[in-house]
């Protein structure tokens, strides 16, 4: 039996490891770490961590997340958090000589002016997009980071580029949430309140959007099966590119409250698109099947409703 320790296991995409984790419970046995039992910020607690769980893999996940006003409000959180929490996690992954550390970038890193689609080749050729340069660098280092230990040392860190990601055990809170977990709590509370509904912006962005638990198998494709050292996005297909509006409008549609939804049209829209290729992953996995936007999203807003008001907000 082989142990994966999984940093940011009560987040997100942790959450959804743990969801999907009883396919692989045969082969191996999954630590779950958040702040609370390993503060990775800390390289003596973090190195103690990793001597003692004695990981063959790694899959990090861990870091200072959040939308638009986050990261336009903390720049200097989301840039100093990212990379220390990088660098002692990387390190200590080395010193204990894991077989295959899995760290996560994301797609709102790529270059703000750059042709379409993206692939993993454009991760460096300009700068992001001004609202999350800081939480972008830092994530730009890590792939540079993990580069330079596989051709210094041989070690096997290998970087994923998910796109947005929705799903259970989300971060709900209004101010520092993702679009679409913004978007459920404000259309709850507005139904609530019998009060309008209003999505800030015009609507008009492209998002590409991915499960949690779609994301979470491939990422336990790219550890049984992923056998290169190269970068790899994982999103859905380009045709599955959705608006903001018409996320905004299932989300209205799931609590009966379509009719009164508005759009604050004097709040920024963020970057307009960001659409990414994902045809390495689907010339490796041509048969993945995603789990559909309107799936996903019932699914996720069931969760909320069962949960509400003990989930993160
Ligand atoms: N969400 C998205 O749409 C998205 C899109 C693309 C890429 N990503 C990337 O995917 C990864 C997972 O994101 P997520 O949305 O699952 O994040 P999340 O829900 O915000 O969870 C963050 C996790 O990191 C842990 N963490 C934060 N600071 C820590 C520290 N100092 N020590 C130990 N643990 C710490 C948190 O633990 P506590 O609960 O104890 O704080 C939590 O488990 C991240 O690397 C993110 O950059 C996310």
């Amino acid at each position: 039996m082989k142990t994966i320790i999984v940093t940011g296991g009560t987040g997100l995409v942790g959450s959804a490891i743990k969801q999907i984790s009883c396919n692989f419970a045969d082969k191996y046995n999954f630590v779950y770490l958040d702040s609370k039992t390993c503060n990775l910020l800390n390289y003596e607690d973090t190195l103690q961590y990793f001597i003692q769980q004695k990981p063959n893999f790694v899959i990090h996940l861990a870091a200072n997340v959040g939308g638009l006003f986050k990261n336009m409000e903390h720049p200097v959180q989301m840039l100093e958090d990212n990379l220390m929490i990088n660098i002692n996690v990387l390190k200590c992954a080395h010193e204990v000589k894991v077989e295959k550390l899995i760290a996560c970038l994301s797609t709102c890193i790529f270059p703000d002016k750059v042709s379409y689609p993206i692939f993993e080749k454009d991760l460096h050729l300009g700068p992001p997009h001004f609202s999350n340069a800081s939480y972008a660098y830092a994530k730009r280092i890590l792939e540079t980071h993990c580069n330079s230990y596989n051709s210094q040392y041989g070690d096997n860190f290998v970087c994923i580029v998910p796109t947005n990601i929705y799903g259970s055990h989300d971060n709900f809170n209004l101010q520092d949430a993702h679009v679409i977990p913004a978007l459920i709590h404000k259309c709850h509370l507005a139904k609530q309140t019998n009060s309008k509904f209003i999505v800030s912006g015009s609507g008009s962005p492209l998002r590409q959007f991915i499960y949690s638990e779609d994301l979470a198998n491939m990422i336990m494709w790219t550890i049984n099966e992923y056998n290169e050292k190269s970068t790899i996005i994982l999103s859905p297909d380009e045709k599955d590119e959705v608006t903001i509006e018409f996320v905004a409008r299932k989300i209205a549609k799931e609590f009966n409250y379509e009719e009164f939804i508005e759009f604050d049209t004097t709040k920024a829209d963020g970057q307009y698109k960001k659409s990414v290729s994902n045809q390495k992953f689907r010339h490796l996995n041509p048969n993945f099947e995603f789990t559909s936007f309107s799936d996903g999203i019932q699914k996720t807003i069931s969760w909320f409703n069962q949960k509400y008001p003990n989930i993160r907000k």
